[in-house]
C-alpha cells in the first residue's frame, strides 16, 4: 500500500475530526500518501478527493463534526455505483480505504472489499455505540455529556414545576446513551429499545416507586419504533395517570454537535493511529475497536451484526439508585 484514501460516512459523531488528522498524520510518519475523499462515498463515486498533508489537519481536533464531510450515500448501495467509485480510486492510485463510520458505512465498506480487491479498515464513528467486538465508539463519550449538560437543566424545571419529563435520546435501536444517560444524569429511569418486547418499562417504573418519596421525576427514552419514543410514553401518562403533569423534550441533532472530550479525541487518536497500524500489517475489512483499553480488530461481519449486548449490571444500578 502506498496511497490511502480517507473518507467519513453516515451520520457525523464529534472527534471524527480528531480520527482524520490521526489517520491522515499517522499515514504520513508511515511514509504513506493521503487523499481525503469528500462527502462520504458519495465522493468516492463522482471523484471529489484531494490530496491531504500533515497541515491539512492542523487546527480540527477540537472541532465536532467533519471537515471531510458525510453523506448518506444511495449511488453507493448499487454495483454501478460501487464500480465508478473502484474506477476513481484506481485513477486517483488509493489503494486502501480507511472509512469512519457506523454500521451502514461499514456494511458498505464490507460490500466494496467483496467486490474489489481493496483492503478497507473501519473506525467506529458514531454517537450511537452500536458497534459490536468495541467498548465505545467515537463521538459517544461527548453525546452522552450532551445529555447530561441537557437533562441537568431540564432537572431545574422538573423539580420546580413537580413534572414527570420525558427526554427523547438518539441511539437508533440501541439503548446505551438513554441507559447511561440516565445514570450519569440521576434520572429516574431509562425506557430503551432492548427490553422493549420483555417488559411494560412505564408500568415498572411507575410500579417502582414514581411517587412513593418524589414529586418530580426525569425518564429518559431511547428514540426508537421498539420504545415509541417520548411522545408514546406522555401519552400513555396522560390517559392512564392523568394526576401527573407530563412534559416532552426530544433532544435531537444537538446530541452530535460539539467539541469532542477528551475521551474522544483520545480514542480518535487511537484508533486512527491503529488503522494505519493495521494497514501497514496487511489487515482488511476489519473495524478497529478497543476492548479493556487494547486495540482489537473486528472482522466488519461480525461489528455490524447489531446486537451488542447492554449490560444487566447499569440496568440494577439505575434502579437502585433512583429510589
Ligand atoms: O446514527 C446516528 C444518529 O444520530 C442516530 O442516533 C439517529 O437515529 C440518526 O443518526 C439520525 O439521522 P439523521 O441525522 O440522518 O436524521
Amino acid at each position: 500500500v502506498k496511497c490511502i484514501g480517507i473518507l467519513t460516512s453516515g451520520g457525523d459523531a464529534p472527534g471524527m475530526n480528531a480520527a482524520i488528522r490521526a489517520v491522515t498524520r499517522s499515514a504520513i510518519y508511515n511514509g504513506l500518501q493521503v487523499k481525503g475523499i469528500y462527502r462520504g462515498y458519495k465522493g468516492l463515486v463522482t471523484g471529489e478527493i484531494k490530496e491531504f498533508k500533515s497541515q491539512n489537519v492542523s487546527n480540527i481536533i477540537q472541532l465536532g463534526g467533519t471537515i471531510l464531510k458525510t453523506a448518506r450515500c444511495k449511488e453507493f448501495t448499487t454495483p454501478e455505483g460501487r464500480q465508478m467509485a473502484y474506477d476513481n480510486m484506481k485513477r486517483e492510485g488509493i489503494d486502501a480505504l480507511v472509512i469512519i463510520g457506523g454500521d451502514g458505512s461499514l456494511t458498505g465498506a464490507r460490500i466494496f472489499a467483496q467486490e474489489f480487491d481493496i483492503p478497507c479498515i473501519g473506525l467506529p464513528g458514531t454517537i450511537d455505540n452500536d458497534l459490536f467486538g468495541t467498548d465505545t465508539t467515537i463521538g459517544y463519550d461527548t453525546a452522552l455529556n450532551t445529555i447530561l449538560g441537557a437533562v441537568d437543566k431540564i432537572r431545574d424545571t422538573a423539580t420546580s414545576h413537580e413534572r414527570l419529563f420525558f427526554v427523547e435520546v438518539m441511539g437508533r435501536d440501541a439503548g446505551f446513551l438513554a441507559l447511561n444517560g440516565a445514570i450519569a444524569s440521576g434520572a429516574e429511569a431509562a425506557i430503551i429499545p432492548e427490553f422493549s418486547t420483555e417488559v411494560d418499562q412505564l408500568e415498572e417504573f411507575i410500579k417502582n416507586g414514581f411517587r412513593k418519596s418524589k414529586n418530580s421525576s426525569i425518564v429518559l427514552v431511547a428514540e426508537s419504533e421498539l420504545t415509541g419514543g417520548a411522545m408514546h410514553y406522555a401519552e400513555r401518562v396522560k390517559n392512564e395517570y392523568p394526576q401527573y403533569d407530563v412534559r416532552v423534550t426530544i433532544l435531537g441533532h444537538l446530541q452530535r454537535g460539539g467539541s469532542p472530550t477528551a475521551n474522544d479525541r483520545i480514542l480518535a487518536s487511537r484508533l486512527g493511529a491503529a488503522a494505519i497500524d493495521a494497514i501497514m500489517e496487511d489487515q482488511r475489512n476489519v473495524m478497529i475497536g478497543i476492548e479493556n483499553d487494547e486495540i482489537v480488530y473486528v472482522p466488519f461481519s461480525k461489528a455490524i451484526k447489531n446486537d451488542k449486548p447492554i449490560k444487566k449490571e447499569l440496568v440494577n444500578v439505575l434502579k437502585e439508585l433512583s429510589i
